[in-house]
Formats: C-alpha cells, sequence, structure tokens
C-alpha cells in the first residue's frame, strides 16, 4: 500500500502560497507515496476542558484518528508575526491531547516555510520545530527549507515558474522521503 503523508498548511488564506507549494508537492509526489492536505480551518480553538467532556468539538476526534493513521506528516507554513500561525498551533495542540493519547508521536516529519520576505519564514519554521520536538515528531534537519521573495516563485495562474525553487524543493522530497523511510523501518 502507498505510504500516507499528512501536509498541514500554515495558511487559510484562498490564493496562499504556502497552499500553492503544498499543492505543487502533491503535483509531482514520489511513486509509492499518497501526499494530501489535511484540513485544519474548521478545528475550534483548543480548550483542555474538552479533553475529559464528550461535548468536544464533534471534528476533534475525526481529526486525531486521520493524524494517528498517517505514516509522515509535513508542515508547509508561512510565519505570522516571526512565529506559527494560530491555526497550525491549535492543530498541533488539538492532536497532542488528551495527555498521554498525542497520536504525532514518533511519526517522522519535515518542515518548508516560505514568506513574501526575504528571511522565508526562519522564526515560523524553528518555534514549529520547537513544538514538534516536545510532541515528539522525529523531523528532517537537512536540508532546511526556507522560501523566501515567494511571491516571485509563482505565476498569475498559481504555477510555480521558478525552476531555482522547484530544484530546492525536489532535493528537500528526496531527503524527506530518505528520512520516513528511515525512520519506519526503525519502527
Ligand atoms: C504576515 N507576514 C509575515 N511575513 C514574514 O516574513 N514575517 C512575519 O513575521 C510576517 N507576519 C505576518 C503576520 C500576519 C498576521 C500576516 C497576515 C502576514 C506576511 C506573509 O509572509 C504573507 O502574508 C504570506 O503571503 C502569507 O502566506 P500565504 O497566506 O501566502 O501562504
Amino acid at each position: 500500500a502507498n505510504k500516507q503523508v499528512g501536509i498541514f498548511v500554515g495558511s487559510l488564506r484562498k490564493e496562499s502560497f504556502n497552499r500553492k507549494i503544498a499543492n505543487y508537492i502533491i503535483e509531482n509526489q514520489p511513486e509509492g507515496y499518497d501526499f494530501r492536505i489535511i484540513e485544519i480551518g474548521e478545528l475550534a480553538m483548543y480548550n483542555q476542558d474538552y479533553d475529559d467532556s464528550p461535548s468536544q468539538p464533534s471534528n476533534y476526534s475525526s481529526f486525531r484518528e486521520e493524524v494517528k493513521a498517517l505514516d509522515a506528516v509535513l508542515f508547509v507554513t508561512p510565519e505570522y508575526n516571526r512565529s506559527m500561525p494560530a491555526v497550525l498551533k491549535n492543530a498541533i495542540d488539538i492532536a497532542s491531547r488528551p495527555y498521554g493519547k498525542s497520536v504525532w508521536n514518533g511519526k517522522p516529519g519535515g518542515v518548508i516555510s516560505s514568506s513574501i520576505g526575504a528571511i522565508g519564514g526562519f522564526g515560523s519554521n524553528h518555534h514549529l520545530r520547537q513544538s514538534l520536538v516536545f510532541v515528539n515528531v522525529l523531523t528532517l534537519a537537512q536540508p532546511e527549507m526556507y522560501i523566501g521573495n515567494v511571491g516571485d516563485s509563482f505565476d498569475d495562474k498559481g504555477k510555480l515558474t521558478n525552476e531555482d525553487t522547484a530544484k530546492y524543493l525536489k532535493k528537500f522530497l528526496e531527503a524527506y522521503i530518505n528520512w520516513v523511510e528511515l525512520i519506519n523501518a526503525k519502527k
């Protein structure tokens, strides 16, 4: 069976560059893998009271099940005020609870950040990595993937036209797949 990879996009914007990057990855995914976006925009803000309550938002359990079934996770995110967007942190928090039942534990992962600015979402990338350490997502270290000036990478129709970005993504994905294979072989 194909390995299942969930992509978590840190932007809900319709014309999101990060979603375009995620879609580009899906269109160019390696053989033997199914990459798909796991939607996180409809998840209500996490409240710890929900952990012991039958009245928790109805999509929490299906979201946790969906994450649990994945062979690997991949985060593609912008930077909001030098950190990860709240929608992404919310998704991480929800799937990390109830205590002891985190569905992130031990999954191989990767982080791509992008920005319309020059720094490529460095702050977001590393704040995200900090949380991933704690929930024990085993995150690929190298190559790091910061896409700066991302607005210049796509044309008006949302097609990736920057060859350097395409090359960089290809190199990243090769390393990511090797990493996923390595981690999952040890399980
Ligand atoms: C931003 N943006 C931004 N960019 C950056 O490089 N560092 C930052 O700290 C921020 N902060 C920030 C906060 C908020 C609330 C918004 C809405 C935006 C700009 C950001 O890079 C730009 O909007 C991207 O286009 C967002 O990614 P998507 O939506 O295109 O995927």
